[in-house]
């Protein structure tokens, strides 16, 4: 397998691929998502919500982001693996948000990091893009920034200030930018303005990519229904019939069977 890596991953949006990326948070999803072939995998701080049942990301430890990052690098032959760095892991300063993607590299053996902010972490994408990392920033919704803006789902209209935050992402020397709850038509302009892939996420079809949380899409989280989202299976309700089954056989005697038993 050809792996996906920066520079790969960077051609194949300049020759107009669209790219595919999609949230694992450990072994045996990442193994699912890269064996289907996507582009990106992305260890995303929505670990906080989706795996720990926090209700926000904020609580999710450095720490625990690099001991998934390690988890799904085990199992990833080709896709590009992108770590988030967590709340206030790059915000108290440069030299902190150096050190702290720097432990995110060595431990995990990512391929890239991703903070969120634009214009706001110029410095702290110039500064980590200046030790060799590779920096994805994230503008439009922010979820590190629920305290400030009441709410976590709230579509981004801010034109002026979208494009400024991608155009600083990118001169800082971001490889790439998510853009989360943005109109598709300002999502359109910015990916036209800026030559680095956007890689969209209620953010419509202008984008250079998409990318969506693996559990959301599977149907694992069946109650969480943004517009934004398209659920590709049901897997939430496969799961609870699977095991209801398994729990009647267990009580009826019909498991295990004959072939089942040594
Ligand atoms: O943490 C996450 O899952 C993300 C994506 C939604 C882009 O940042
Ligand atoms: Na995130």
């Amino acid at each position: 397998v050809r792996k996906v890596t920066v520079p790969r991953f960077l051609q194949a949006a300049e020759k107009g691929e669209r790219l595919s990326m999609v949230t694992a948070y450990d072994h045996m999803w990442a193994g699912i998502m890269d064996e289907a072939g996507v582009d990106s995998i992305l260890v995303g701080d929505s670990l906080s919500m989706v795996v720990q049942g926090h209700n926000s990301t904020l609580p999710v430890t450095l720490d625990e982001m690099i001991y998934h990052g390690r988890i799904v690098m085990r199992a990833v032959r080709r896709a590009l693996v992108v770590v988030d760095m967590p709340f206030m892991s790059y915000q108290v300063s440069t030299e902190e948000a150096v050190r702290n993607a720097g432990r995110i590299m060595k431990e995990t053996g990512a391929d890239a990091v991703k903070l969120e902010g634009g214009a706001i972490q110029f410095d702290t994408i110039q500064a980590i893009m200046r030790a060799e990392i590779p920096v994805m920033a994230h503008v439009g919704m922010r979820p590190q920034a629920v305290r400030q803006l009441g709410g976590m789902g709230k579509v981004q209209r801010d034109e002026q200030q979208l494009l400024e935050d991608a155009q600083a992402a990118e001169a800082a020397g971001a490889f790439s930018i998510v853009l989360e709850l943005v109109p598709a038509d300002i999502a359109g302009r910015i990916t036209k303005a800026v030559s680095i892939p956007t890689i969209g996420i209620g953010a419509g079809p202008h984008c250079s990519g998409q990318v969506l949380v693996g559990p959301d899409m599977l149907g694992l989280t069946p109650d969480f229904k943004p517009r934004f989202l398209k659920h590709y299976a049901n897997l939430r309700q496969d799961a609870l019939a699977a095991v209801r089954q398994y729990i009647g056989e267990v009580q009826s005697g019909e498991f295990p069977a004959d072939e089942h038993c040594h």
